[in-house]
């Protein structure tokens, strides 16, 4: 089913962030929205954090569990993203397969679907640590953490990669913002558009 169009003319689409904890995926997908929204453009943001608290809070961190996380977020985001939302996805997504797979069910319902390697490196984000959870994760008190217990699979050929380190949040999100209307996800008419 090709996507609805918006008002403005700009399809739906999932644009999918992909990162470490801490790397920053949700800060720059907030204030990305907020520039989205000053454009007149219909977005969603779609949190693992948030989403584990409801629709996941069944899953856990095992690999089976992830694989059923990033499954259920990317039906919602392409059901989202059918409907003319340009949806922003903010999901760890350790594992290349289940990322692959949420790429070919947007392919098979024609929505437009855009990874974006939030690709700042580790030792910035634990650094950043800003739940504590690296410490945590470094003492043995949270199990299977990624990037410390557990694997994270460095996208091959996302369509963006973005490193936050040495970016503002508003740099990292205006960086993106190109990336998105160089990408045809979102228009200069849509730009225009109030
Ligand atoms: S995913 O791996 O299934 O894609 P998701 O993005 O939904 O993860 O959730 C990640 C968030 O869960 C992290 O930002 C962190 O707050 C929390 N978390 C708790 N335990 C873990 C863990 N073992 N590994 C990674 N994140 C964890």
């Amino acid at each position: 089913m090709p996507p609805l169009e918006l008002t403005d003319g700009a399809p739906g689409a999932t644009v999918w962030l992909t990162g470490l904890s801490g790397a920053g995926k949700s800060t720059v997908a907030a204030v990305l929205s907020s520039m989205l929204a000053e454009r007149g453009i219909r977005r969603l943001v779609l949190d693992g954090d948030d989403l584990r608290e409801g629709l996941n809070a069944d899953l856990g961190f095992s690999a089976e569990d992830r694989a059923e996380n990033v499954r259920r977020v990317g039906e919602v985001a392409q059901l989202f993203a059918r409907t003319g939302h340009l949806v922003l996805v903010t999901v760890i997504s350790p594992y290349a397969a289940g990322r692959e797979a949420v790429r070919r069910r947007h392919g098979e319902t024609a929505v437009p679907f855009a990874e974006v390697h939030v690709a700042t490196a580790l030792e910035i984000c634990e650094g950043r640590d800003p739940k504590g959870l690296y410490a945590r994760a470094r003492a043995g008190r949270i199990e299977r953490f990624t990037g410390v217990s557990d694997p994270y699979e460095t996208p091959g050929s996302p369509e963006v990669r973005l490193d936050t380190a040495g970016r503002t949040p508003v740099e990292s999100a205006a960086f993106l913002l190109e990336e998105l209307e160089r990408l045809g996800l979102i228009t200069a008419s849509a730009s225009r558009a109030t």
